[in-house]
């Protein structure tokens, strides 16, 4: 008999179970330790895939073996669980929410309709419950659903908007956002039938917010013209620049030309546990719809979005569905999520933040988003200090950008700047330390540190300054 068969003995389980902890254990202790990024060269890079592309055997193997193929497959990346990831914004991958997946997948219970697991069903809505009411300050009788990421939730929200205010006729529909809006916004809108030309790009004022005046002139020559306006998407945190659109003006906005009102605080919203992000995301609460993102900003593995909403009925009456093979399913006293979004048979996601919100308690996660926005105001503050660098704005969450200062106000002078702070950016990460990631702002070549990770601490940060004031003083730019 091959030693791990389908079925494993309680002591293969076991065994079986140490050795992948132990390689987890270890990797994730080395965390700190470990280069930011451990991308191969391209030719590399194939070699490994190419090896890595072999078809399963007939007969299995060994399970250290395989392991050790999944380390050499794993390394073989941007340390995103890492503390020196200071490029993207999805997140971490807090340990305990692996082994509450752990937990989860073993027990593998149905999580598509509530009455196959009702008790483990009101776990994850009480999570739901949490995100919606105390996080983002909806009324009672507020929820939601639990989604694979942001882009899913806003296309839920996107769904139900269309769904409520055109009915089948989606013709004339139009969606209002920025230019700095998450591309999943317009993605979004393409997939629920909204003609491209008609997602519209809000003008923003000069500290990259939208317009609101803006808003309105476009949505009402819209409708003017015989078009169906029926969606606002406002940002709260914005991935390029973490920049919050001014929610409480577009809430008003939305109100008065009868438009939904959906929020994309996937990156932003979990920041509203601390006082400054309270503070900063001031509106939130008037929205009919929000996309949260747990694998940013809350630490969840990747593969944790949600999407929560004022009332649960525009979001059922565009997602619900039965078929006769489901006669036998008794309602249970939670919403089905099944019937809340387009998936039906997935695992009970909300098990994975439920575990870590009971057992570090929603304090730690405050404090870790409140040091985030102590480091961003760090970078912020030194970097302001190096005459070399232009720091564009003061973050508002826990992104900051910076480029390289051109010497000289004329165009030639600012394209040497932009190739200046691409090479500033090799040189950066060249040192695998921290990795930044480039935008543009404004048609210029932009750097980005996103302080998201719930291991990036000052020990980091303070090398990460060490390493860009150190380069951004030698880089030519002229
Ligand atoms: C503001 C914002 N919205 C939406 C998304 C998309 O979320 P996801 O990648 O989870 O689908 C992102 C991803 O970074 C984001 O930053």
């Amino acid at each position: 008999m091959h030693p791990f068969p389908l079925e494993p003995d309680r002591a293969t389980m076991a065994e079986m179970g140490h050795l992948v902890l132990d390689r987890v254990v270890e990797r994730t202790d080395q965390l700190a330790a470990r280069p930011a990024t451990s991308l191969l060269s391209p030719q590399a890079e194939a070699e490994l895939g190419e090896t890595l592309l072999a078809p399963p055997p007939a007969r299995g193997g060994d399970l250290k073996a395989l392991l050790a193929r999944l380390d050499e497959a794993a390394d073989c990346a941007l340390e995103s669980a890492g503390p020196g990831h200071l490029a993207y914004i999805p997140g971490s991958g807090l340990y305990s929410a692996a082994l509450a997946e752990f937990y989860n997948r073993a027990v593998n219970r149905y999580g598509g309709l509530a009455s196959v697991a009702p008790a483990l069903a009101a776990l994850e809505e009480s999570v739901i419950r949490w995100m919606a009411r105390e996080v983002c300050g909806l009324p009672e009788g507020s929820g939601g659903l639990l989604t694979s990421g942001g882009s899913m939730a806003t296309f839920s929200a996107t769904v139900a908007a269309r769904h409520d205010r055109l009915g089948e006729d989606l013709a004339g529909g139009t969606v209002y956002t920025t230019a700095f809006a998450h591309h999943s916004v317009a993605k979004a809108a393409r997939l629920a039938g909204i003609r491209a030309a008609h997602i519209r790009t809000v003008p923003h004022t000069p500290d990259l917010r939208m317009a609101p005046e803006a808003a309105a002139a476009m949505i009402r020559a819209d409708r003017d013209a015989g078009l169906r306006p029926f969606l606002l998407v406002a940002t709260a945190g914005t991935t390029d620049t973490g920049t919050v659109d001014p929610l409480p003006q577009l809430a008003g906005l939305a109100r008065r030309e009868d438009v939904r009102f959906h929020i994309d605080a996937a990156y932003g919203g979990f920041f509203r546990l601390t006082a400054r992000g309270a503070e900063r995301l001031a509106g939130i609460e008037q929205a009919d719809s929000v996309t949260l993102d747990p694998h940013k900003t809350l630490f969840m593995p990747f593969g944790t979005g949600a999407l929560v909403v004022r009332d649960l009925a525009a979001l059922h009456a565009a997602h619900d569905g039965t078929g006769s093979y489901l006669q036998d399913m008794a309602g249970a006293g939670v919403p089905d999520s099944g019937r809340l979004g387009p998936e039906l048979t997935h695992e009970i996601r909300g098990l994975r933040a439920w575990l870590p919100l009971h057992l570090h308690g929603v304090n730690a996660f405050r404090e870790a988003l409140d040091e985030k926005l102590d480091l961003a105001e760090h970078v912020h503050d030194t970097l302001s200090g190096i005459a070399e660098l232009e720091v564009l704005q003061r973050p508002e969450l826990s992104t900051m950008i910076f480029r390289v200062r051109p010497v000289g106000g004329s165009r030639a002078a600012a394209e040497r700047a932009d190739a200046a702070s691409r090479r500033l950016l090799e040189r950066i990460n060249g040192h695998r330390r921290i990795v930044l990631s480039s935008t543009v702002v404004d048609g210029r070549y932009t750097l980005r540190v996103c302080v998201v990770s719930h291991r990036t601490h000052h020990d980091r940060i303070t090398e990460a300054l060490q390493i860009i004031t150190g380069e951004a003083r030698n880089i030519p730019v002229a």
